[in-house]
């Protein structure tokens, strides 16, 4: 285990039978229809590259990055495109790759602005989700492991873009945010 980890949430195997159930369940769910992955990065990059190996049909790819925020204007957070997809979605299925719900802001606005392009349907799948930190409705269709309202890192996740490498979901030491 890595020095600055105070404890693991989620194993890597237990990430690796659970994307192995998603990517089954994904399978059934989109048999005959035109299957978009959207990767949010930077943080779904390592759930995206397994998750796509478990999914068996024909599959495209694309990434996002986007970034929430809120200023003193706005009583409430809205994101930002800062990378945009170089696909068409007119009628696709999109589903789109997650690390984390956490208030549930990003994948709010995100539905809105993909709905507007037309795709046949928009749904979401998360590694990870923090049901006790919910500010948005965001209805999620499939979710890896519920954990609680802890700052978690690992598997793609990052503090400050470090242990996005680890392959397991862990805490950090609090002595690692005081610095
Ligand atoms: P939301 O818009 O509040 O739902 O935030 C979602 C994003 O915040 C996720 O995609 C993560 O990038 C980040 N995030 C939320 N909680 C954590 C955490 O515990 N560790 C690392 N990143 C987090
Ligand atoms: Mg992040």
């Amino acid at each position: 285990m890595h020095p600055n980890i105070a404890k693991i949430l989620v194993t890597e195997e237990e990430i690796r039978d659970r994307v192995a159930v998603l990517g089954q369940e994904i399978t059934n769910d989109y048999r005959g229809k035109k299957l978009l992955l959207v990767g949010i990065l930077k943080g779904s990059a390592v759930f995206m590259a397994d998750l796509m190996r478990q999914i068996d049909l024909d599959v495209q790819i694309d990434f996002m990055v986007v970034s929430s925020y809120s200023n003193s204007t706005q009583s409430q957070g809205h994101i930002q495109i800062r990378k945009d997809l170089s696909t068409d979605i007119n009628g696709r299925d999109v589903l789109v790759v997650e690390d984390m719900i956490d208030s549930g802001t990003t994948l709010y606005y995100l539905n809105e602005i993909l709905q507007v392009r037309g795709a046949n349907s928009v749904e979401f799948v998360t590694l990870l989700n923090k049901p006790s930190r919910r500010e948005k409705p965001v209805d999620v269709r499939y979710i890896g492991f519920d954990v609680p309202n802890e700052f978690v890192v690992g598997y793609g996740l990052d503090f400050a873009e470090n242990y996005r490498n680890l392959p397991f979901v862990g805490v950090l030491k609090p002595e690692c945010y005081e610095s």
